[in-house]
């Protein structure tokens, strides 16, 4: 099995989020600070909600922590610490991912189910 494209560098801005992408049948999202990159799930440690209202939409308005807008958990965008919001103290889900030549790419999807 191929690696699976998920978006180039160049569609995120600083900081800033993409997504959600369907990726062996699970949703995740990337964001990115500087040049650091993470994907995570797109479902909440709460309540196993999906994050975001619309596409891309994942951030806070500071743009410092992923927030879920279903009862606004907020979370460290590198590390998917909740932080604050009603499931502090657990995490999101981390989505390993590369960055080669400018583009986002995660391994096979068979590599994430053996992972669970
Ligand atoms: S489902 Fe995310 S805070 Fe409740």
């Amino acid at each position: 099995m191929s690696e699976h494209f998920l978006c180039l560098v160049s569609d995120l801005s600083d900081p800033g989020a993409k997504g959600p992408f369907r990726l062996g049948g699970r949703a995740v999202f990337v964001v990115r600070r500087g040049n650091n990159f993470r994907a995570w799930e797109d479902s909440c440690p709460h309540a196993f909600a999906p994050l975001e209202m619309e596409p891309d939409h994942f951030l806070d308005l500071t743009g410092t922590y992923v927030l879920c807008t279903m009862h606004g958990a907020h979370f460290d965008m590198m590390d998917g610490d909740c932080v604050m919001g009603p499931c502090k103290g657990r995490r999101l889900t981390a989505v390993p991912i590369r960055v080669e030549n400018g583009r986002i790419v995660a391994p096979p999807t068979s590599d994430l189910l053996n992972r669970r």
